[in-house]
């Protein structure tokens, strides 16, 4: 069972805020923690009511990587499983709603390949990041997946080799982020991102969200087959019926809260 004090779960509004809660060791990663997001990240999934997923942190950092003081073990596959944390990094990527980083502070190795994962990512102004596991003795191997496709091969290079720590302010020019705000800003900037996914469909939502992680990972011709055939299925869907009708009535469509 995951320390349920570890790893805080809230709705607020549309989105279940998933936060990291051991501020005294910057949030370092635990089995135990991992499990836990897991099993809250599956609890999101499984709520309706909820359009987004926020993940951040309590106190200066949002997450220090791996415990160092644990061997840096973040929970061990059983012999047929994934390693807990790729499923993890692939739960984030790849699960079927939005999920907004909330950057609080630091994030340093497999914290910073949590920031990767994420959709949508937003931090406040002056965090501090790096790929430090070569200082350490080891690599970013686990999170080499989910970020070169966002740093790209020439800066994933550069700051793998060299363990340099970065800013926010870096990391919006590399890529890895949408947008750097101050600390007192990050909740509505968040909610802001929250606001606007509620306001689209939520089969067409989790859709987009397939849609670019499939793109990405095909070939030209396979990527126009796979487009006209989801655009083609929802064109004919409810949801996209009750869309058009909504905008020609000039009313907001039935999943809209107001
Ligand atoms: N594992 C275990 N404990 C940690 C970790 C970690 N990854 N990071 C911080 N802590 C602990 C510190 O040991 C310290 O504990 P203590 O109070 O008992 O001495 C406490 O958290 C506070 O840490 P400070 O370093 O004092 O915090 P500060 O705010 O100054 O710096 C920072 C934060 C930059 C994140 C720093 O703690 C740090 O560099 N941590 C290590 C980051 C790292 O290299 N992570 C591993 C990457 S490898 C991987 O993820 C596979």
């Amino acid at each position: 069972m995951p320390n349920d004090e570890a790893v805080l779960y809230e709705q607020r509004g549309r989105a279940a805020w998933i936060t990291l809660n051991v501020p005294e060791k910057r949030n370092a990663l635990t089995g135990e923690m991992v499990s836990g997001l897991r099993e809250h990240l599956e609890r999101a999934h499984g709520d309706s009511d909820v359009r987004a997923i926020v993940l951040t942190g309590n106190g200066t950092a949002f997450c220090a990587g791996a415990d160092l003081k644990n061997k840096g073990d973040m929970g061990d596959a059983d012999e047929k499983a994934r390693n807990p944390f790729i499923d993890l990094l692939s739960a984030v990527r790849d699960g079927a709603k939005p999920v907004i980083g909330a950057i609080n502070g630091a994030a340093f190795g497999g914290g910073l390949g949590l920031v990767a994962a994420c959709d949508i990512a937003i931090a406040v102004a002056g965090a501090k990041f790096s790929f430090s596991e070569v200082r350490i003795g080891v690599i970013p191997a686990m999170i080499s997946v989910v970020v070169l496709p966002k740093l790209g091969e020439h800066h994933t290079m550069r700051l793998f080799l060299t363990g340099e720590r970065f800013t926010s302010e870096r990391a919006l020019e590399y890529g890895l982020l949408h947008a750097v705000v101050p600390a007192q800003e990050l909740e509505s900037a968040v909610n802001g991102e929250v606001d606007a996914i509620a306001k689209g469909g939520p089969n067409a939502i989790r859709e987009a969200k397939k849609l670019v992680r499939t793109v990405a990972r095909l070939g030209e011709e396979d990527a126009f087959a796979y487009a006209e055939d989801v655009i083609a299925r929802l064109f004919a869907s409810e949801e996209a019926a009750e869309g058009m009708s909504a905008f020609a009535a000039k009313r907001s469509p039935s999943w809209v809260k107001e």
